[in-house]
């Protein structure tokens, strides 16, 4: 079942709605493979839509945030805006500081995606991108397909496929912003999180990574168990204020395995819904909305400051220029591979 939401040049834009069989809806647009909402139907009949996003696709197209979407071709920070592959410097588009962030001026954010969906199974669809050689700066054609499923255990599985001709760098994960007591419902200071790391990745004060892992043990970044989000976030470490709260990214392994394994799971108690998130990246990235700027989201309410959060599973930030982390580079003849799995439920009965 789809929507038609509006046209780009001679593409249309559709707003999807993937169904399972208690009653949740994650609605996807081939704009920016965006995800933009996710309505669950807890036990008791209600439901909550847990995604930050807007009503229109306009709003999508003049969006800063990465509302929601697929971000590539290399997520997160790139310092310099330079690497180079096979003995060859390319340079990327730079934001004030000088680092390149999220795939350049026109990432794949924004852009349109073909889109393959059959009624016969409500429950998955598929998009494809191509994006041309030196697109944004990245060397090489690169072929993308990502497919989203709900299942009827809620889980959205998000699959990612590509291949490349010339050599590149591939970095690709989901800006969905979290709120696991709706939308609608305030910040998320009320939620905690755990996440299945001993180490995370300092950052300097330019938000990008010192090329060093540090332990989280006795540091606010020690969520093994449970822990409310805003326990340390306001506190006088060094790594919290170069970032103005959490945006950091935990190491799940040090190797790239294909292996899926579990990253972090969100807890909202009073509204009674937990997100766990597993991987097949070897880092995730928790980002807790502090750019958020107050703009009007879906019916006119303000995201301000904390009113979603990201867990964003992908490699560690500027990994083309810190040859110790695992490697985002892929050459022509290999594929490309990446699946997240998150998963909402209600934790206690
Ligand atoms: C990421 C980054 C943040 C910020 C947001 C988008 O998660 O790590 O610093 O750029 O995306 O606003």
């Amino acid at each position: 079942m789809h929507q038609h939401w509006g046209r780009i040049g001679n593409k249309d834009i559709h707003l999807f709605c993937l169904r399972n069989n208690i009653g949740s809806r994650l609605y996807v647009s081939n704009f920016g493979a965006t995800a933009q909402a996710w309505v669950v139907r807890k036990r008791d009949g209600s439901e909550t839509d847990v995604l930050l996003g807007y009503d229109t696709l306009e709003e999508y197209q003049r969006d800063e945030f990465y509302m929601g979407s697929v971000v590539g071709r290399h997520a997160n920070r790139i310092g310099g805006g330079r690497f180079s592959v096979d003995d060859k410097e390319y340079r990327l588009a730079t934001r004030e500081g000088g680092y390149h962030l999220h795939g350049g001026e026109e990432g794949f954010n924004k852009k349109v995606f073909d889109s393959h969906y059959d009624d016969a199974s409500p429950g998955t669809i598929m998009f494809s991108y191509t994006s041309r050689d030196l697109e944004e700066g990245y060397p090489g054609e690169f072929r993308l397909e990502v497919s989203y499923t709900l299942d009827d255990e809620n889980c959205w599985t998000i699959k990612y496929r590509g291949t490349t001709t010339k050599t590149t760098i591939i970095n690709l994960t989901q800006h969905a912003y979290f709120n696991l007591s709706g939308v609608n419902n305030g910040p998320i200071d009320h939620h905690s999180l755990k996440i299945s790391a001993e180490h995370f990745i300092p950052v300097n004060e330019l938000q990008l990574p010192t090329g060093e892992l540090q332990e989280v043990a006795a540091t606010p970044f020690d969520f093994r168990d449970f822990k409310a989000i805003t326990t340390e976030m306001n506190s006088a470490h060094e790594q919290l204020e170069l970032s103005y709260g959490y945006d950091h990214s935990w190491a799940l392994e040090t190797l790239h395995t294909p292996a899926l394994k579990h990253a972090a799971t969100l807890r909202e108690p009073s509204n009674n819904l937990q997100l766990d998130v597993s991987t097949t990246e070897p880092a995730i990235h928790f980002y807790a909305g502090n750019f958020l700027d107050g703009r009007k989201g879906k019916s006119g309410q303000r995201y301000h400051k904390r009113a979603g959060l990201c867990l964003e599973t992908q490699h560690y930030p500027d990994a083309p220029n810190q040859p110790a982390f695992p490697s985002t580079v892929l050459k022509p003849g290999e594929v490309f591979e990446s699946k997240t799995i998150f998963r909402i439920s209600e934790p206690f009965i």
